[in-house]
């Protein structure tokens, strides 16, 4: 089949990644997608098995650094557009080993934009219709300081806030963490390749995602499988620390609508004004936990443990992102008791994929699924 587009989406079998896997191949059966993924321990392919005997899906293990791999796919799938999700996502594990941060992050990202600038410029139309699109994180504008909020609340009409200040599209790149300076580094030759060669670019810089399919070692999957086993919850220093929660659903949904009609060049910030003090979404997590458990809500709320803090510990995330709805018109879909809801209910409704992942089968799946293929 000839199909409309070649596209690459790196970091596909991560949390994010396979969310917008699954929507560009069902929602674009005239595109043909490749997912591209090392496997690292974040990336699990049973989070794409639905998508398994798609006709306009496959799937391509290799690490984002291989340079010559890259550059081969790039010419065997003649591939005009690039969405970039492979990273190192773990700010703890940045903590402990920053030069993994550093190589994929920084030094993958870089050999990404190299082989698909060799590629297109070898073509006789170079870059017309082609598109390099990069997924970064809020984190790399460093951290909100927590204030009184002065009128913003209804301006905005937000969950909460903390402070009257926001992270916008012009806020200056102050990251803290081994995590973010790597991202950091990595949005900078991404728009560096557009001033310098004129790639066709685009940054987009989200808050804190949650839903099905993230990987355990982040606070909502940790503290519900945490929760379910009644074993402690790690809330680091006094759990006063902020993030702004966007269901991973209305991510992907953004960055469809970004990748098609987003303008060359241009940054985006996704967010859904829905700031929550660590403590108190844990809070809730416990009570939605012990509901659809069947427990008298709040009986797990004894398992809150406080622990020392994480180094550098940002105070607070906000994301302000009035320009993406006033110019692409995308607004997050779900209220966050809705999305919070579902994300604890597939968790419960998924024990095997979690029982998987802490026990390390998931890792055999690529080679019982791909053998001799
Ligand atoms: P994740 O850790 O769940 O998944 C990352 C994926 O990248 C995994 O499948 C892993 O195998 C793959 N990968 C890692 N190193 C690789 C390499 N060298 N080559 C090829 N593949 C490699 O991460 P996530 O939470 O899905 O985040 C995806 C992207 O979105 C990242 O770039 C992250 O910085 C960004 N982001 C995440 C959030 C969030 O809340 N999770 C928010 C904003 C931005
Ligand atoms: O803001 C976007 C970022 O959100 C992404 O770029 C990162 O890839 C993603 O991991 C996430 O980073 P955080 O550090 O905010 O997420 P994490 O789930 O690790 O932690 C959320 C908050 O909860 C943070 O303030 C630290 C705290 N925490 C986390 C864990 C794992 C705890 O108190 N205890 C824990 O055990």
């Amino acid at each position: 089949m000839n199909y409309k587009k070649s596209i690459v989406i790196t970091g596909g079998a991560g949390f994010i990644g396979n969310h917008v896997v699954r929507l560009f191949v069902n929602k674009y059966p005239e595109y043909k997608i490749i997912c591209l993924d090392k496997l690292t321990y974040a990336g699990n392919l049973e989070n794409l098995k639905d998508l398994e005997d798609k006709p306009n899906y496959k799937f391509v293990r290799m690490d984002i650094c291989d340079f010559e791999g890259f550059l081969k796919l790039m010419q065997d799938e003649q591939v005009d557009g690039i969405i970039h999700l492979a990273a190192e996502s773990h700010v703890d594990r940045s903590i402990k080993d920053p030069f993994t941060f550093a190589r994929t992050n920084v030094m993958g990202t870089l050999s990404l934009l190299q082989a698909a600038k060799t590629y297109w410029e070898s073509l006789p139309e170079k870059f017309e219709g082609k598109r390099f699109y990069h997924i970064s994180t809020d984190e790399v504008y460093g951290a909100l300081k927590m204030d009184t909020p002065e009128g913003r609340k209804d301006e905005i009409s937000a969950h909460e806030v903390y402070g009257s200040a926001f992270f916008t599209e012009d806020t200056k790149y102050q990251p803290h963490s081994p995590y973010s300076a790597s991202k950091a580094s990595s949005d900078h030759f991404v728009r560096a390749f557009h001033d310098t060669y004129g790639m066709p670019t685009i940054v987009t810089n989200c808050s804190n995602n949650y839903g099905p399919y993230q990987f355990p070692e982040k606070l909502i999957p940790l503290f519900i499988n945490n929760i379910r086993h009644r074993k402690p919850l790690p809330v680091y220093g006094k759990g006063k620390n902020v993030r702004d929660w966007l269901y991973v659903e209305d991510h992907a949904r953004a960055i469809d609508t970004i990748f098609h009609r987003g303008k060359i060049a241009e940054t985006y910030n996704i967010g859904g004004f829905n700031e929550w003090k660590n403590i108190d979404i844990i809070k809730v997590v416990i009570k939605t936990v012990d509901r659809l458990l069947g427990r008298p809500e709040g009986t797990d709320l004894d398992l809150i443990t406080y622990v020392t803090d994480r180094l550098g510990h940002d105070a607070r995330y906000a994301i302000d992102s009035r320009k993406l709805k006033n110019e692409l018109g995308w607004e997050p879909s779900l209220q966050f008791e809705e999305g919070i809801e579902k994300t604890v209910r597939w968790y419960l409704d998924h024990q095997e994929w979690m029982d998987r992942i802490t026990s390390g089968e998931y890792e055999k799946y690529y080679e019982e699924m791909y053998k001799g293929r």
